[in-house]
């Protein structure tokens, strides 16, 4: 068996490090081939999360780098084609809804070679997410679908994909957090930055809709108010680093930081009084944790963080964040069960089944 899997941004790491480790367990003998597109780079966002992940190194580093949507994804896909003509993949394993995603699955499925997409059938029906664009062309062209929420099946059906083509696995994002949970707990990150655990707002936000514009300045203000009443920790994602040039407060109780890598950052969700993010996995990862999440956004692909988990859609409106010290006095004592399947056993679960 000889698969390629295709990464390229620091939460394809986290989806597809338990699933290269579930096959190589599996398959040993077989060729297990890393492509890293290098839509991620700085090393914040990339190696210091793929050690952690321990993901092997990749055996092939195509650094597209940044760009256009249209550039990075045609770079992508040139840089790609010679290696799978040189690997000849039995498969090629693609994760997420990224512009790597998108690349890889058009590339691979072009040249007749099948392809499997992890977290599939998520839809935000919102087209102005080049998210959406990417999922909806990955789920038409793979073959394997895994899926890791009853919406999926629904919204692929809606689009006339077979059932046969769905597999309903689980949350390989979960799986990653299952096995580094020990280590993460015990991390204690909260404390180095001066935080007590329970007390503070996380914040990450990085979408194009809500930093490309006039709304992150907003945000901002808003959240260095809030920060008066309890504090709130940022670490900046380099997109969002680059528009807030110009726009730091002066509030003490706002710490503005660098990208974390996963542990430190997943202690800082753990012990976090709440999260505010726009983020799709951090909206996942606090609902297993059962951390109140609020989401920035108008939207969510992922409507079983609210129906199921701890995740409330506040809307694209920064004034909103005022709500979140009252909504989190109001919010009930009781924490729900993580959705069905998001048990730490997803990965197991792919490799079951294409075995
Ligand atoms: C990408 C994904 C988004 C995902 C996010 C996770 C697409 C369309 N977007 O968004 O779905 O939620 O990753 O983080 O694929 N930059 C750096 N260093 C880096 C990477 C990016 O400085 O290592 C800066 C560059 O200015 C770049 C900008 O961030 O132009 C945006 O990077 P890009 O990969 O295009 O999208 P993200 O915003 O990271």
């Amino acid at each position: 068996m000889r698969i390629l899997y295709v990464v390229g941004t620091r939460p394809n790491f986290v989806k597809t490090a338990p699933v290269i480790g579930a096959l190589r367990a599996r398959h040993p003998e077989g060729r297990h081939a890393i492509v890293h597109t290098g839509q991620h780079y700085d090393r914040l966002m990339s190696e210091v999360i793929l050690e952690e992940l321990g993901v092997p190194a990749p055996d092939h580093m195509l650094e597209v780098g940044s760009g256009s949507h249209a550039a990075q994804t045609a770079r992508t896909m040139e840089r790609l084609e010679p290696v799978l003509l040189d690997e000849s993949p039995d498969l090629v394993m693609v994760p997420g809804d990224v512009n790597s995603t998108l690349a890889a699955a058009l590339t691979a499925v072009k040249m007749g070679i099948p392809v499997a997409h992890i977290e599939s059938g998520l839809r935000s029906f919102d087209m102005t997410m080049p998210e959406e664009v990417n999922r909806i062309v990955a789920d038409r062209f793979a073959e394997w679908l895994f899926l890791h929420s009853d919406e999926a099946v629904e919204n692929l059906r809606a689009e006339g994909i077979p059932d046969e083509r769905m597999q309903m696995v689980g949350n390989t994002m979960i799986d990653t957090l299952v096995a580094l949970e020990d280590r993460f707990r015990t991390a204690g990150s909260a404390a180095r930055l001066g935080l007590e655990p329970g007390s503070y707002l996380l914040v990450t936000l990085h979408r194009p809709a809500l930093v490309d514009g006039p709304l992150l300045g907003e945000t901002v203000a808003q959240l260095a108010s809030l920060s008066r009443q309890m504090p709130v920790v940022f670490p900046v994602h380099p997109r969002t680093r680059k528009m807030m040039e110009g726009l730091e407060p002066d509030a003490p109780g706002l710490h503005l930081i660098d990208p974390l890598g996963y542990l430190d950052f997943l202690s800082l969700i753990a012990d976090a009084g709440a999260v505010l993010t726009d983020s799709g996995g951090i909206q996942e990862e606090t609902t297993y944790l059962g951390v109140p999440c609020f989401t920035l956004r108008d939207n969510t692909e992922r409507p079983v963080t609210i129906r199921a988990g701890t995740n409330t859609l506040l809307g694209l409106d920064p004034a909103a964040i005022t709500r979140i010290p009252s909504a989190l006095a109001e919010r009930p004592s009781e924490t729900p069960e993580p959705p069905p399947l998001w048990d730490g056993h997803a990965s197991e679960r792919i490799a079951e089944i294409l075995a």
